[in-house]
């Protein structure tokens, strides 16, 4: 699959070269290019913001360097996508990012991300962009970050790691949090006692089924105490 960022910090997206999805990208199982908006500009400044129509504080990102980044990101959709490629746009207004969408972008072969910066774009490029992309406005949580760089890099990971081949155990993205709407149970690892904490005797047990039951009553305690709005979601009563 294959990813385009578009942003004016091309350098923020480094560290992509590195761990689990740098492996990826060497193998040939994650593409991802990055641009700098800024070469979509033709003043000697390179500018891509101005002053917000109808006053207030802050710059707005200017509307034609987006959309000459982006007409030359949709020129390079692999040539087997067959699809519209999906213009993801990171902004604390955009729908909640979540396990779901992870999994529904996952199965896409061309995603392209728009980081904007300052008070945000010019809304006029999102409707334009529907020409081209399936466009959809993402946040990670309910708080601001400086642009949507870092953002990007979550939703990368997020998504990269469900591409097959990427995570070399498939089995574990079967068990982590999130996967069948609870948080993960604890895990333990050598020594079984440390510092005079032990590990809870049931994982000592040897029995499978003990073991199964443990971990599932813990998912539940977890979720239902440190997320009501998913133990809600999933039809419990507390
Ligand atoms: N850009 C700024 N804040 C953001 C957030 N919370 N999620 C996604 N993109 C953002």
């Amino acid at each position: 699959m294959r990813f385009d960022v578009v942003t004016i910090f091309p350098e923020y997206l480094a560290v992509l070269d590195v761990s689990l999805l740098g492996r990826a990208r060497r193998e040939g199982l994650v593409d991802v290019h990055v641009h700098d908006l800024r070469d979509f500009t033709f003043d000697r400044h390179r500018t891509v913001d101005d002053t917000p129509y109808g006053g207030g504080a802050g710059m707005v990102m200017k509307p034609e360097p987006w959309a000459l980044a982006l007409e030359h990101v949709f020129a390079q959709a692999p040539a087997d996508a067959g699809e519209r490629p999906v213009l993801l746009v990171p902004t604390p207004s955009g729908e909640r990012f979540s396990q779901g969408l992870a999994r529904e972008l996952a199965q896409r072969e061309h995603v392209a991300i728009a980081c904007g910066r300052y008070e945000g774009i010019d809304e006029r490029v999102f409707g334009w962009a529907e020409e081209l992309f399936e466009v959809r406005l993402v946040s990670l949580g309910d708080y601001v970050l400086n642009g949507g760089e870092v953002a990007a890099l979550a939703m990368i990971e997020a998504v990269g790691r469900l591409v097959p081949g990427v995570v070399g155990n498939p089995a574990s993205l079967v068990e982590e949090s999130h996967e069948d709407g609870l948080l993960e149970y604890p895990v333990y690892t050598k020594p079984a006692d440390w510092r005079g904490r032990e590990v809870p005797p049931v994982l000592l047990s040897g029995d499978h089924g003990k073991v199964a039951a443990w971990r599932r009553a813990q998912q539940e305690e977890r979720t239902r105490a440190r997320r009501p709005d998913l133990w809600e979601a999933l039809g419990r009563d507390g």
